[in-house]
């Protein structure tokens, strides 16, 4: 059985995870805290604020960016569900844009046609673990005023021009999920360079309280309840995943070593074929590789052959799955899923790109730690199952 990823959990984890169960301690306390400092150094952001997902982060983000009902966000069309859901949880409306398909990151040339007097903010999202083209997408947010929210889920140790995932914009928001570089089971972080942001964020995820329960136990006058200004939300992390957060920090670097040593194999071992396109490479990115994603295309894909490449991909996947050779669509074409497609009356037409990485792309196992071996039975089997298909 080859997996599509897996956690790498050690002695450390196994460790340190008892140790806030040993003092009792387990709600969001010296753990989570170090993990943000960790996660402050490793990426270099100014301040690193420890939430349940990423998913409540962009809750968080949106919040505080005092995002109103009919507020327009852009979102692209092809991602991972709540990056647009984040914007419906305050009736505001995520305003999808298609997306390029050479990188699955949004279409920098489409973003300005959809901005409109009611646009507030964009959320890129840097896909896969490839930062999305951000310095385009900076100089459009400058010009029309909008906020920037990084959905950097996949983004950890993704780089752009010498710069980590989630330090561009107002915020990063990233996930520690087992389909993650380093997860922390469930989790999150939201990044900010602004100390006012900062501030507002560690409020929000602790019901808007002016003080956390950790500051309170530690300073004089514990036994006096915080001052609430804001309203704010449970987001908050436990102890215990603060604690392989940090494990989790320590071993990063062996951890994407070994990612970008898998997606090595692959890329040497897959170069050359013409039917599918791998994840793209330019040198002003240094890929996080979250996922080692493929677009299957014997053809070039359009909306009128799509269907023929969709059930051969998904032969191919299902052959491979009865090998134990585990593998994946790349994420949704979100604006086509049902809630989106009725509430906005969406057709394929509107976001062709979307769709068709939908149906075409191909996920391969990935994980620190993935043999040579193991690599060349993944592209083995997918070749001869292509010839066969
Ligand atoms: C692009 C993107 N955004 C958001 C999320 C949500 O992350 P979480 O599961 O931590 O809420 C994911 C998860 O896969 C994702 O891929």
């Amino acid at each position: 059985m080859i997996p599509i990823t897996k956690a790498i959990f050690d002695e450390t984890d196994l460790a340190i995870i008892q140790e806030p169960l040993k003092s009792g301690w387990v709600v969001q306390g010296k753990f989570v805290k170090q993990f943000e400092e960790m996660f402050c150094e490793f990426s270099k952001a100014k301040h690193s604020i420890a939430t349940t997902s990423c998913t409540t982060s962009l809750h968080i983000a949106m919040a505080a960016l005092d995002l109103q009902p009919d507020d327009e966000v852009l979102v692209p069309a092809f991602t991972w569900i709540s990056t647009a859901n984040c914007v419906e949880y305050f009736k505001a409306k995520p305003v999808f844009v298609d997306v390029d398909l050479a990188t699955f990151n949004i279409d920098v040339t489409k973003i300005e046609e959809k901005i409109t007097s009611k646009t507030k903010g964009i959320i890129p999202v840097h896909l896969f673990g490839l930062v999305a083209d951000m310095k385009p997408i900076m100089e459009i947010a400058n010009k029309h005023n909008l906020f920037v929210v990084e959905d950097a889920a996949c983004g950890f140790d993704s780089w752009y021009q010498g710069k980590h995932a989630g330090t561009f914009g107002d915020f990063g928001c990233f996930s520690f999920h087992p389909r993650k570089a380093i997860t922390t089971g469930e989790g999150g972080m939201i990044t900010t360079n602004d100390d006012a942001k900062g501030k507002l964020c560690q409020t929000l995820r602790d019901h808007g309280a002016s003080r956390s329960d950790f500051q309170r136990h530690s300073q004089k006058y514990s036994f006096l309840l915080a001052e609430y200004h804001h309203l704010g939300f449970n987001f908050r992390m436990t102890d215990i995943q603060g604690a392989l957060g940090v494990t989790q920090m320590q071993k990063a670097d062996r951890i994407m070593a070994g990612r970008r040593q898998g997606a090595k194999q692959y890329d040497e071992l897959l170069k050359g074929l013409d039917w599918l396109q791998l994840p793209f490479q330019h040198t002003d990115y240094v890929h996080g590789y979250q996922s080692y994603v493929c677009l299957f295309q014997p053809e070039k894909p359009t909306l009128e052959n799509w269907e023929k490449m969709h059930n051969r991909r998904n032969e191919i996947m299902s052959k491979l799955e009865e090998k134990g050779i585990i593998t994946r669509q790349g994420t949704h074409a979100v604006a086509h899923l049902d809630y989106y497609k009725k509430k906005y009356n969406i057709s394929i037409q509107d976001f062709p790109n979307a769709f068709l990485a939908e149906m075409l792309t191909i996920t391969l196992p990935l994980y620190a730690g993935i043999t040579q071996e193991e690599s060349e039975t993944v592209v083995r089997e997918l070749k001869q199952l292509f010839k066969e298909s």
